[in-house]
């Protein structure tokens, strides 16, 4: 039985040999069948193999943040610079128009508030397989804590969620959570991200740090990256350029783009980054030229 103590780390990732594609442009996912490829399609542009996905489900933990306080206005019309949509159903529902035709990423879990002492006690899910579907969901975003105390009932909230998505073909993305007393270094995001991917995830939402590219290579199925707090447009466009360079396939972030002071070309800026290829620094020139 394996066991937490006398392990030895991790230390040959392979990180010059391609990953085998099992005829299939996404990685680790050739092995699935056609309905989840076609969703997956939908959710990774099939050219770059990369997505650019908005994130506005952070009202349903904290209610009407910064940037956030009238979807209808603010993240309404950003939709149209994203590959896809991230966000709860009843968000999406009231105030998305259901005309974008985007792929929908649905927040799938309930999560403690941040009223709540203590935000790792966890989850469980927010909403069933059939209304996902009566959403069109192309994936189904399930929060896990691995390490706090929601760890249990999140894996297996992920567990189920994931039987569902294999039943319908609706591929599931883990969200590696991070709470006040949990860690934040390489080895548990590369912990996290594996274990939400053996577990039955089809792609891996997590943090950049240090030695990034050992989280991206160890994960055997595409990771994108959250932005965490607002930072200055410059930073969070080197950390995007940073992620893809290490193997990212794509960002999944809110914060950093509706906080900003010029959402739509901050967007725009991410894109290069992620579809076509620009590093940071020809990234913040795209959008300080864009935002003149
Ligand atoms: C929280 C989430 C949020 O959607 C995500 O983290 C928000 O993105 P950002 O950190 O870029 O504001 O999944 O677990």
């Amino acid at each position: 039985m394996a066991d937490a103590v006398g392990n030895k780390d991790a230390k040959n990732y392979y990180l010059d040999t391609p990953v085998t594609d099992n005829g299939f442009f996404a990685k680790g996912l050739g092995n699935t069948d056609w309905g989840m490829k076609n969703r997956l399609s939908r959710l990774f542009n099939p050219k770059s193999g990369n997505t650019v996905m908005l994130a506005f489900d952070h009202g349903y933990i904290m209610g009407p943040t910064a940037g956030l306080e009238r979807l209808d206005v603010t993240i309404a019309p950003l939709c149209e610079y994203a590959d896809v949509l991230m966000g709860t159903r009843g968000a999406i529902r009231s105030c998305i128009p259901p005309t974008l035709n985007k792929a929908v990423c649905l927040r799938a879990t309930h999560d403690t508030s941040v009223f709540f002492d203590d935000m790792s006690v966890g989850s469980g899910l927010g909403c069933d397989i059939e209304d996902a579907i009566r959403m069109n969901a192309s994936a189904l975003a399930i929060q896990c804590f691995v390490g706090g105390a929601g760890e249990r009932d999140s894996l297996e909230t992920l567990c189920r969620a994931a039987d569902a998505g294999y039943k319908y073909g609706i591929p599931i993305l883990g969200v590696t959570a991070v709470g006040k007393e949990m860690e934040r270094t390489p080895r548990y995001f590369s912990t996290a991200s594996r274990l939400l991917a053996e577990l039955g995830a089809s792609f891996v939402k997590t943090y950049y740090c240090e030695g990034f590219e050992k989280v991206v290579a160890s994960c055997p199925v595409p990771i994108v990256i959250a932005g965490g707090k607002k930072l200055p447009e410059q930073e969070a466009l080197e950390m995007c350029y940073k992620a893809m360079a290490s193997g990212a396939h794509g960002v999944d972030m809110g914060r950093n783009v509706f906080q900003s002071e010029h959402p739509a070309e901050m967007m725009s800026a991410i894109r290069k980054v992620v579809h076509e290829g620009f590093n940071g620094a020809e990234a913040f020139e795209f959008y300080q030229d864009a935002i003149h």
